[in-house]
């Protein structure tokens, strides 16, 4: 019988691992989306859309499914579902695994100001005198910037926001990363961009306007990440088969005991 893991999904990782799963026979992958874009590309493995309906909800996914082991590999700042994989799995007596990458570190140059949530990204902007803003949040998070008068905004997300909140200055881009270094260093220029809010979700494929922010003595106004539970920490796929190896052979041992003590 195949071994069931769950991956909670919706990040570069996520689809990693489960492609690095894909091959191993003894195992069935079920991937979970929260289903917040219409056509996703569909990972490696079997795919389910939509919440669980709570930690009860996946409490009991986790039980009827007979899941026996599960992976929080949901993007940095998606903590809701970190904190409802914890509860559930705690409940159902699955283990759990979270596989984040790691927060990016500030660097000699830069002028980071670090906030909690975007009321403080607000003030910031407006004490601070910027003028021309990259506001690169997600489609979901723009509406707290929409009041601001007197800032031009340039407005990056991969899909556009829908309803658009009704900004007095404007501009919306829409592209998907990776974005290299040299186009972003154009962008910054051509725009005349001085200030760049984002959060900090790490990883390679967005870091280099921070690269660009640098050069150019650009502020940055930049999100923490929220708090999450604590529970077992991997930071690349490869920690996380590692993980993984080890059930794997508590699962061996359980199926063949005589087998595995002799
Ligand atoms: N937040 C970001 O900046 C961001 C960026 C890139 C990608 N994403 C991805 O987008 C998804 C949603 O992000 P979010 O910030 O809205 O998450 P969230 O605040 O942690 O979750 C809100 C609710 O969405 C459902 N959900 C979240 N991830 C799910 C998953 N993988 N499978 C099934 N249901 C899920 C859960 O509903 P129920 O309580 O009903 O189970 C959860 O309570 C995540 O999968 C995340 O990896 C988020």
């Amino acid at each position: 019988m195949k071994e069931r893991i769950l991956i909670l999904g919706g990040t570069t990782e996520a689809y990693a691992l489960a492609e690095a799963l894909s091959n191993h026979e003894d195992l069935r992958v079920i991937n979970s989306l929260a289903g917040r874009t219409s056509d996703p590309r569909l990972p490696a493995g079997e795919t389910r859309i939509g919440g669980f309906g709570g930690p009860e909800g996946l409490t009991e996914y986790l039980r009827e499914q007979r899941i026996r082991a599960v992976f929080d590999a949901t993007h940095p700042f998606a903590a809701t579902m970190g904190w409802n994989a914890h509860q559930a799995c705690r409940e159902a007596g699955v283990p759990l695994l979270r596989l984040e990458r790691p927060a990016w570190m500030p660097e000699e140059g830069d002028r980071w100001e670090l906030i909690q949530g975007w009321d403080q990204g607000v003030n910031a902007l407006q004490e601070g005198g910027s003028r021309r803003v990259l506001l690169a949040v997600g489609r979901q998070e723009l509406t707290p910037f929409a009041g601001l008068d007197g800032i031009w905004f340039l407005i990056r997300a991969v899909t556009a926001p829908d309803p658009m909140p009704d900004f007095p200055a404007a501009e919306l881009l829409l592209a998907r990363g990776p974005f290299d270094l040299d186009s972003e260093r154009i962008l910054l220029d051509d725009y005349g961009i001085d200030t760049i809010v984002c959060k900090n979700s790490g990883g390679g494929a967005t870091a280099a306007k921070l690269i660009a922010a640098r050069e150019r003595g650009i502020r940055v106004i930049l999100h923490q990440r929220p708090s999450r539970p604590a529970v077992a920490l991997a930071t690349s796929v490869e920690g996380a088969l590692n993980w993984l190896e080890i059930r794997r052979e508590q699962w061996r041992c359980e199926r063949e005991p005589i087998r595995a003590a002799g």
